[in-house]
């Protein structure tokens, strides 16, 4: 029998996205796709690309949960605070795309998102949606807070160093570029075409609400807690996120033969890339390029991959890391499919696979 699936939210880029990818899983029915200023019209009206004769309809939690078993949330943070208590309550399954349950300490959530958290006790029956840091955990999940598509991109591409006493947490810079579908369906100023197309600029400096869950999860990964200098740029394409990562190594002189572990001295240049290799050696949908290779957003366009590639400047001891992943996809709707079929048991990547094999 096939799951029953509704997409809330479903007018918007990664609900589309989601209707996409899941006409082509081969274990899910689509139930239920909501929007608010389109209830009632067809869905294929504001996605012309498919094939769907399903119509929009409204959040009612009431009349959805007896069409679906498992609810993903497309919705603006704040908004999915309650729909995912109600459906908690009523017994579903839900995977939140909105950042409502990432951030396990609701007065960070409160600090940084200027609403409070009005079920901080189901922040903890959440659980990071991250395979590679939580398989486990997500397979036994009820609720599973989807990550950002910036934190996805960062997480995985420093995880495989954070643990090593070699890296200096103090000094973690993530510069990150992404496309403008990031920002979501709405029409608004900075994202038209004429004010995004042929400039680049940086935004939310020191104040944008990733900057949280990316310290979260690199706290949790090193036990320390763990700041990051994090700036957002926004370039003028569809889609896409690359982001530069420096981080600094502590003086080696400083270390006890004791402390430089076999992954310590790995971190030191020749056997870096076997360390990545070695992390993500069976994670579907992770990619550690060859040494020389750059990823690039046009190398994970349309697919679930992340792409990693690592560097050594010798002259600054320090790492240079690079990650590249589709916001809609590993960054929020292929990661939140990738989700939903370690929690039902179906092969990882069903619905996700690349048309093409990679060269
Ligand atoms: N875009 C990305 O790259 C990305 C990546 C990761 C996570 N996310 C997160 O995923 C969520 C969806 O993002 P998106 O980019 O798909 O946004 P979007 O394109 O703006 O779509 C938002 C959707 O939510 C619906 N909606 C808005 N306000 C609502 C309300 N008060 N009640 C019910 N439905 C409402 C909209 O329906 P209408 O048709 O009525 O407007 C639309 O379907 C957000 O929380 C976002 O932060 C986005």
């Amino acid at each position: 029998m096939l799951l029953k699936v509704a997409i809330l939210g479903g007018s918007g880029y990664t609900g589309g996205e989601l209707i996409r990818l899941l006409l082509n899983h081969s274990q899910v029915k689509i139930t239920a796709i909501t929007s608010e200023r389109s209830a009632g019209k067809p869905v294929y009206l504001l996605f012309p690309n498919l094939r769907i004769s399903d119509r929009f309809e409204h959040v009612d939690v009431k009349k959805l949960v007896e069409k679906a078993d498992l609810f993903f949330l497309c919705l603006p943070h704040k908004t999915s605070q309650d729909v995912v208590y109600q459906l908690y309550k009523a017994g579903k399954k839900v995977i939140d795309l909105s950042a409502d349950y990432r951030i396990k300490d609701p007065s960070v959530y409160e600090e940084w998102y200027k609403t409070p958290h009005l079920y901080p006790a189901l922040l903890k029956k959440a659980v990071y949606g991250l395979p590679e840091l939580y398989r486990k955990k997500i397979k036994n999940a009820r609720i599973i807070a989807n990550p950002g598509c910036y934190p996805t991109s960062a997480i995985l591409g420093i995880a495989p160093a954070m643990k090593n006493p070699a890296v200096d947490i103090d000094s973690i810079i993530v510069d990150s570029k992404s496309g403008v579908s990031g920002a979501g369906r709405n029409p608004d100023l900075p994202f038209m075409f004429s004010e995004a197309n042929e400039s680049v600029k940086a935004y939310a400096v020191t104040t944008h609400r990733h900057t949280p869950e990316i310290e979260q999860e690199l706290s949790f990964i090193s036990k320390k807690d763990v700041k990051v200098n994090f700036t957002p740029h926004l370039i003028p394409m569809d889609r896409g996120i690359l982001s530069t990562i420096y981080v600094k190594l502590k003086n080696r002189k400083q270390f006890t033969p004791a402390l430089l572990s076999e992954a310590g001295r790995a971190l030191d240049g020749s056997q870096l890339n076997e360390l990545y290799q070695k992390f993500y050696a069976k994670e579907p949908f992770v990619r550690v390029l060859k040494s020389g290779k750059y990823p690039n957003t046009k190398a994970v366009k349309g697919t679930n991959f992340c792409d990693i590639a690592v560097f050594f400047d010798k002259r600054k001891n320090s790492l240079i890391i690079v990650s590249a992943i589709d916001n809609l996809l590993k960054g929020a709707s292929g990661q939140a499919v990738q989700n939903m079929n370690i929690m039902y048991g179906f092969e990882e990547t069903e619905g996700l696979k690349p048309f093409a094999p990679y060269p």
